[in-house]
């Protein structure tokens, strides 16, 4: 054991730290983290701007690679090892990655480094682009089982999913939480486009007092959605829907406090069905796929004029980048009347 400067965290905010540390190069990856009393404790490489740093001990890892690059030197020709990504996703027992063109030759070689990195990883896929109304990755099995169905952990919440029938998306587990953080007791929440429910399931998660209605129509989505609903204990307070949220939303009459629209494709086009399912003080969190928010404003005010509503913009951040300089933008808006 080795005393080390650290930062504590609670269990909750565990996950959104570690990847936050890691981006910034800020995590010590010769020691392991700990949990002790619903904290956990990260061993950190400096101190600047992390708030209060404290010491700990801390057991060192095992020598061994600590990135896929360094897990692939010596397998791979050298001048090949700059185009090895340096991110990817682990969604429970499966490892997903974009690999660049060069690498087509050493898919398996980059596939069995990274079950190397990471012992829990069963199925390394290679990502494509997604696809339909479903948003459903494509996707090639380059290492390990092949199996794509899974069990993936997030801010304390258990998910089972399939990647190769089912969107998810852990690079959004930031903005889930930051969402779920703002619900209020008593509100409803409308999850118009919910997945596995990463949304739905946390917020109800995180605020007991609270009425989340979750629509998703891909029919395999949502036999996971009703799993989760239910392996979360958060039966009474999320209700599931199966169906379009157009048609679903038309038979309802009901208006709600918080209304979610993950679909960054083609949110816009539902925004005028939020809206009338929306009152005054209503928060709308619209995520929107492009270069720059602007062009999403423009269209947002034509469509609430259209709608002969009010909307006033509560902030815009910029959630991740899904192409070369177009990113997804999270929208956070109150409707004013
Ligand atoms: C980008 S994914 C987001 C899923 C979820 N919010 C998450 O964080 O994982 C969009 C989801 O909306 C579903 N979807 C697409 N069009 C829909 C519609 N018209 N009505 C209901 N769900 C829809 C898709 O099947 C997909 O699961």
């Amino acid at each position: 054991m080795v005393r080390r400067p650290c930062v504590r965290v609670r269990r909750d905010d565990a996950e959104e730290v570690r990847r936050r540390l890691a981006r910034e190069g800020l995590l010590d990856p010769r020691y392991k983290p700990f949990e002790r009393d619903g904290y956990v404790y990260f061993p950190v490489t400096g101190g600047e701007g992390l708030g209060e740093v404290l010491e700990e001990e801390f057991e060192e890892r095992a020598a061994g690679p600590r990135t896929l690059r360094e897990a692939l030197e010596g397998v791979i020709p050298m001048e090949l090892l700059g185009k090895v990504p340096s991110s990817y996703d682990v969604v429970g027992e499966v490892a997903v990655i974009e690999l660049p063109r060069e690498l087509r030759g050493y898919e398996r070689a980059v596939g069995e480094a990274l079950m190397r990195l990471h012992p829990r990883v069963r199925t390394v896929l290679a990502k494509g682009g997604t696809r339909g109304v479903f948003r459903v990755r494509e996707l090639r099995v380059i290492a390990g089982s092949g199996a794509t169905e899974t069990t993936h952990r997030e801010h304390g919440c258990t998910y089972k999913l399939d990647l190769a029938k089912m969107f998810f998306n852990p690079r959004m587990s930031g903005e889930r939480l930051r969402v779920a953080r703002m619900v209020k007791p008593g509100e409803k929440v409308l999850d118009m486009f919910a997945g596995v429910g990463p949304f739905s399931i946390l917020i109800a998660r995180l605020q007991p007092d609270v009425e989340v209605l979750a629509i998703e129509l891909n029919p395999e989505a949502y036999r996971y959605l009703v799993e989760n609903i239910r392996l979360n204990r958060v039966e009474g307070r999320v209700k599931a829907i199966w169906g379009n949220v157009g048609d679903i939303l038309k038979r309802l009459d009901e208006t709600f406090d918080r209304i979610i629209m993950d679909l960054p494709r083609d949110s816009l086009k539902y925004l005028p069905i939020a809206l009338r399912r929306s009152r005054a003080g209503t928060v709308i969190h619209l995520y929107w796929n492009g270069v720059d928010s602007e062009e999403a404003f423009k269209e947002i005010g034509r469509i609430a004029e259209k709608a002969r509503r009010d909307l006033r913009l509560l902030g815009v951040r910029r959630v991740m980048e899904t192409a070369p300089r177009t990113y997804t933008w999270a929208i956070d808006m109150e409707v004013a009347s």
